[in-house]
């Protein structure tokens, strides 16, 4: 059965940006404040990462203390570390996400450790959150291909986010980094790792590179997952994935899902107007389809 609605997660101020031309902190801060606007309430709004890898996020600091924080959006913030966590706490950043891979090369790529590095490397992370009191969310990448070592064992996917779960992510997000997967590999990666963690505990992070997204989450949407990462516009990617250009859209996660009658509380034309905003910063042309159809 379809569940009645769907939490998204918008991760355009982060993934979408983390990949796009240099935006000044103020664009970013509208574009957050739009979105939560729009009703969008769980926001990831930057990240506490190296500056030399990530240029893009190095305002992350200013933009959470110059966004409205209001108090019915969470608000939160891509951690690599426990200098991350520092920063976010900082910045009065109450939720943190963590990430690490299924895939070993992409783990050193992307965080320059091994998948099991990374795994004591948050140990302290999450033990300072929970002192704290912050959320911790965490993210698996390449759970349906890597762009380095091709297919990814679906148990190494789910032994991943099961230690995520232990160590005490509420919430393990499954990213299909660089949008290589169709919808009956999605279908057995989300069974596979619901055998050793709770559905309800999962969300779904799939890029669009390959316009399989909306597809792989219908082919999961009766799986027991109420929670989907999407980026407004379709802006961005990982930098560190060649091909991962092409976060699924928010504004065609929104249409698809109204249309099937399962809620979001999103103001859909409103989203698509700061959509097109954003991408008249940026000086490039929406991805998102939906978008491009209520342009005005
Ligand atoms: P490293 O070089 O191994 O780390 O990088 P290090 O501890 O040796 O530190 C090197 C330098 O970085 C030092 O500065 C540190 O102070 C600094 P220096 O002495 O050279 O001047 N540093 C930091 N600076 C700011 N914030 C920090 C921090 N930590 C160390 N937190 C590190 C390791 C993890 C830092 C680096 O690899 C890194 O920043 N990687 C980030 C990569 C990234 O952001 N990728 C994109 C996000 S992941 C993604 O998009 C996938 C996702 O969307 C899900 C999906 O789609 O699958 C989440
Ligand atoms: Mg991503």
């Amino acid at each position: 059965m379809y569940p009645s609605s769907i939490s998204i997660y918008e991760v355009g101020p982060r993934d979408g940006l983390q990949n796009e031309a240099l935006l000044p902190t103020a664009a970013k801060v509208q574009l957050i404040n739009g979105l939560a606007n729009c009703g969008l309430n769980r926001i990831e709004v930057g990240s506490f990462v190296s500056h030399k890898w990530v240029p893009q996020m190095a305002d992350s600091a200013a933009v959470c203390q110059q966004i409205e924080q209001r108090a019915d959006v969470r608000y939160s913030a891509l951690v690599p570390n426990i200098k991350g966590l520092e920063q976010a706490l900082a910045a009065h950043i109450r939720e943190i996400a963590l990430f690490t891979a299924a895939s070993e090369s992409f783990c050193q790529r992307n965080i320059n450790c091994s998948i099991n590095e990374s795994l004591q490397r948050f140990e302290p992370v999450f033990t300072a959150a929970k002192a704290a009191k912050l959320r911790v969310r965490a993210y698996v990448s390449c759970v349906l291909g890597c762009p380095y070592e091709g297919t990814i064992n679906t148990a190494q996917v789910a032994a991943v986010t099961h230690a995520l779960i232990e160590m005490g992510a509420y919430e393990v997000s499954l990213g299909d980094t660089i949008g290589v997967g169709t919808p009956r590999a999605a279908r057995s990666m989300v069974d596979a790792v619901s055998q050793r963690v709770s559905p309800s505990q999962l969300a779904l992070h799939f890029h669009d590179t390959y316009g399989q997204a909306l597809a792989n989450i219908v082919a999961c949407l009766d799986s027991g997952i109420h929670t989907i990462d999407a980026s407004v516009a379709g802006l961005g990617g990982c930098p560190y994935a060649k091909g991962a250009s092409g976060n699924l859209a928010t504004e065609d996660l929104v249409y698809m899902l109204e249309g099937m009658g399962i809620e979001t509380g999103v103001d859909l034309p409103q989203l698509a107007k700061f959509g097109q905003q954003i991408c008249q910063q940026l000086g490039k042309v929406t991805s998102s389809k939906v978008g491009q159809a209520l342009q005005s």
